[in-house]
């Protein structure tokens, strides 16, 4: 196992997966450097999500490799990862619907820190600084007391995002993170994830398939075409790019344009 020193708190090589007769991804190379706030896009069926999936060890790769923070990690599974420090959200995160708000960010701590939450004793006083200090941050506090169940969909992803942030990730990873949004809560919601990823100097890595969203935040992206890797660079690189204004069927990849490939 390689603990060698990385400039890259995540790096992808030669990435394939194959599902039957479909290769789905093929020899797929990507390289996170720390307080990066990378893109993976590309039109709907391109692998972006099995991409992800191998990424956070959901599904395992038929090849490639996957280092994360300086060692070896593909083939772990995904609580593994997450206790090395690589943080999902959105879409997998178990939010306790019965709970409060507060609650769900106290379990998360108690879980980060290996104890055993038990709300109905003395002990269920733990972690409420440091959980109301996650909720300031997300701009939750004034919420802190609500039954989780009764959130709006916005508050319920910032919910996730301090759940997710309770492991104390050194990577947060967001498949689709503004999926079920309408357009303008969209912009809001991955510029708080931007803002406090920022402030932490936390990495992130997300696919998206508003092309407003990625270009508002995105410092690099990644484009996936069939399952390859068909440009990589800063988003004005990108959309610059005559390829990759090919694959979203000749429409120019601008600013502010939502929608594309989806
Ligand atoms: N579990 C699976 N079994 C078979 N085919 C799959 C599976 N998951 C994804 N695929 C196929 O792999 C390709 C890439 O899918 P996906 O990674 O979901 O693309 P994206 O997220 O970019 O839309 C698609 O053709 C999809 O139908
Ligand atoms: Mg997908």
């Amino acid at each position: 196992m390689s603990t060698t020193a990385s400039p890259f708190v995540l790096e992808a090589r030669g990435i394939s997966k194959r599902f039957g007769g479909l290769q789905a991804l093929q020899n797929v190379d990507m390289q996170v450097k720390p307080g990066e706030f990378h893109a993976i896009i590309g039109p709907n069926g391109a692998g972006k999500s099995t991409f992800f999936n191998a990424l956070t060890g959901l599904l395992k790769a038929d090849e490639g490799e996957i280092h994360f923070d300086g060692r070896k990690v593909s083939g772990l599974a995904p609580h593994q990862l997450t206790r090395l420090g690589m943080g999902r959200t959105f879409q997998i995160t178990r939010v306790f619907h019965g709970m409060t708000v507060l609650e769900n960010v106290q379990v998360a701590l108690s879980a980060h820190a290996r104890q055993t939450w038990n709300g109905w004793t003395a002990a269920g006083g733990q972690h409420v600084a440091r959980g109301l200090e996650l909720l300031e941050r997300v701009g939750l506090a004034a919420q802190a007391g609500r039954t989780a169940r009764t959130l709006a969909h916005g508050d319920k992803k910032r919910l996730e995002l301090a759940i997710a942030l309770a492991s104390q990730p050194k990577l947060l990873l967001l498949d689709e993170p503004t999926a079920g949004m309408a357009a303008k809560e969209r912009l809001a919601s991955i510029q708080l994830v931007h803002q406090v990823a920022q402030q932490l100097g936390v990495s992130c890595v997300f696919t998206e398939h508003d092309m407003a969203v990625v270009f508002a935040v995105a410092s690099r992206i990644t484009v996936l075409h069939q399952g390859k890797v068909l440009a990589v660079g800063q988003p004005q690189e990108v959309r610059a790019s005559a390829l990759v204004q090919q694959v979203y069927l000749g429409e120019p990849v601008a600013a502010g344009q939502a929608g594309a490939g989806h």
